[in-house]
């Protein structure tokens, strides 16, 4: 079977590029990428590229080439779908919110209302392909709607995960290490699978695309992202060690990564891990081991989560702590909002929990991030309902530009490792702050001898604490 029409329901952060990128390197096959959400899909379809719902390095100019040749954004769910040989569902996931399972467990409404209207829509058979992350068996679920709910078309559903990382999305899409695809074992299930493969195989080596069964490839990606936050959690909990005893968790990191069994990616100490995924998976993750009794396995990875939470309440409490144990008033700058840099994606942001504790110390925190919206951080700190969303505005500012930012400041905080934080002129900065100025580097991207040189009292994350900070 050759595909020749490909839709995707869900034209976010996993939906867009990856739909972007197979545009580009298949153009014999036509791609509708559609979303309920108009302006976003508005967005996409903006003749000014900046204007792109997504920032992700690259990803402008292969939309430039493919949109309108063979890439579409659209508002028209039906069409799309009625178009389509296969359907990839990359909508969002969260964690529940209410109920049964709340605060762990996915939320599959967005994922069956897809089934749903799949179902009413298709009079043909069709590839369903789930890309969001899914609870393991969620696969199940979706054919029983398809099944049970529609006009007697034939659907296969294929798990084909999606492995990127935000702000290098579309050099891992262009060369992945591996592509996973799950689907049924049957005669029908591997023609689906073949399907897929033959659309990665168009740019993607064979011996990187790996076909399992459907369950595999569901708990792969869960596995995935919980091996990597742990790796995340386990230097972070070294960082703390660290700064005890004199060592320097970027020297441990470096050290232990060079033992090939280790390898040296994934180990560099943080403020705490962000994103759309971690969390949510190993929460995900957890509350499968708890349904099927498996408390250890459960308390195991739960620790993960529990040890990102310490990290960032850590920070936020050494900072009040270093500035005399009162931040009541103060001026504190946080530069970095995007929970990495080269996005714009602010989901789960350590930011937004520093910021958010620093705020109910009654500092005066003022934001820079080169990416992202103002009303994005208010809407982030809305989002946890501590305080009144005006409250949030009389306390927060964003700024435009970083010397602005950090004028008159009594601390800074590095959140987010973007590269245009080592280029500053932080002589200037220095000269413009309140004295002593305090720097709390929470990605350890600053040099301490320069910063130290100029003035700063600097703190890095995982180094020993300057004599002054020991006490605290
Ligand atoms: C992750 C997975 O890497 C990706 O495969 C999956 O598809 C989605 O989830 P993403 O969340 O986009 O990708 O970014 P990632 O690079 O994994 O970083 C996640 C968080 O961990 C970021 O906040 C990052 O700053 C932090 N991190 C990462 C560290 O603090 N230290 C590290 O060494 C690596
Ligand atoms: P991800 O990081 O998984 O891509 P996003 O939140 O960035 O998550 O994107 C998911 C997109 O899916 C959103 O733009 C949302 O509007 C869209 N979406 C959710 N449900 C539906 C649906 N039933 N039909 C079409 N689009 C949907």
């Amino acid at each position: 079977m050759k595909i020749k029409n490909i839709c995707c329901i869900g034209a976010g952060y996993v939906g867009g590029p990856t739909m972007a990128v197979i545009a580009q390197q298949c153009p014999d096959i036509n791609v509708v990428v559609v979303d309920i959400n108009e302006a976003r899909i508005a967005a996409w379809n903006d003749a000014d590229l900046n204007n792109l719902p997504i920032f992700e390095p690259g990803l402008d100019a292969i939309v430039k080439e493919a949109r309108n040749r063979n890439l579409f954004f659209s508002t028209d769910v039906e069409k799309a779908i009625t178009n389509a040989e296969m359907i990839f569902i990359s909508v969002n996931t969260p964690t529940k919110t209410y109920g049964k399972g709340k605060g762990m467990a996915a939320d599959l409404k967005y994922i069956e209302l897809c089934a749903r209207q799949i179902a009413k829509v298709a009079k043909q058979d069709k590839i369903i392909v789930e890309k969001s992350t899914l609870p393991v068996r969620t696969a199940s679920a979706i054919k029983s709607i398809l099944d049970n709910s529609g006009n007697k078309a034939s659907f296969q559903i294929l798990s084909n995960p999606e492995f990127l990382a935000e702000g290098t999305a579309v050099q891992d899409l262009l060369h992945p290490d591996r592509v996973l695809i799950g689907g049924d074992t049957s005669p029908e299930g591997e023609k689906a699978i073949q399907a897929l493969v033959d659309v990665y195989a168009q740019w993607v080596p064979k011996n990187r695309i790996l076909t399992t069964n459907v369950w595999s490839s569901e708990l792969s990606k869960l596995t995935a992202n919980a091996f990597l936050a742990q790796r995340v959690s386990s230097i972070n909990a070294m960082s703390e060690i660290c700064e005890k005893t004199g060592a320097d968790v970027n020297e441990v990191a470096k050290a232990i990564g060079m033992d090939t069994r280790i390898g040296p990616k994934f180990l560099k100490a943080s403020v705490g891990f962000g994103g759309s995924c971690f969390q949510k998976d190993i929460l995900n993750l957890v509350y499968i081991a708890k349904s099927y009794g498996l408390d250890e396995v459960a308390n195991y990875w739960e620790q993960v989560v529990l040890m990102n939470n310490h990290q960032k309440q850590r920070f936020s409490d050494h900072i009040v702590k270093t500035l005399y144990n009162t931040v009541s008033g103060k001026k504190i700058t946080l530069l970095g909002w995007a929970f990495k840099k080269d996005t714009n994606d602010t989901r789960e942001s350590a930011a937004i929990q520093v910021a958010d504790n620093l705020l109910s110390e009654q500092a005066h925190v003022v934001v820079y991030d080169p990416k992202v919206a103002s009303e994005r951080i208010y809407a982030d700190l809305e989002y946890l309902n501590t305080r009144l969303p005006e409250q949030n505005r009389q306390l927060l500012t964003v700024e435009k530009d970083p010397y602005k930012a950090c004028k008159n400041a009594h601390a800074i905080a590095v959140l987010t490792e973007w590269d245009e934080f080592t280029t500053y002129n932080w002589q200037a900065i220095f000269d413009a702050m309140e004295k002593p100025a305090f720097v709390f580097d929470g990605r350890g991207i600053l040099n301490q001898q320069e910063m130290e040189d100029i003035g700063f009292i600097y703190y890095k994350i995982g180094s020993q604490r300057p004599n002054f900070m020991q006490s605290n």
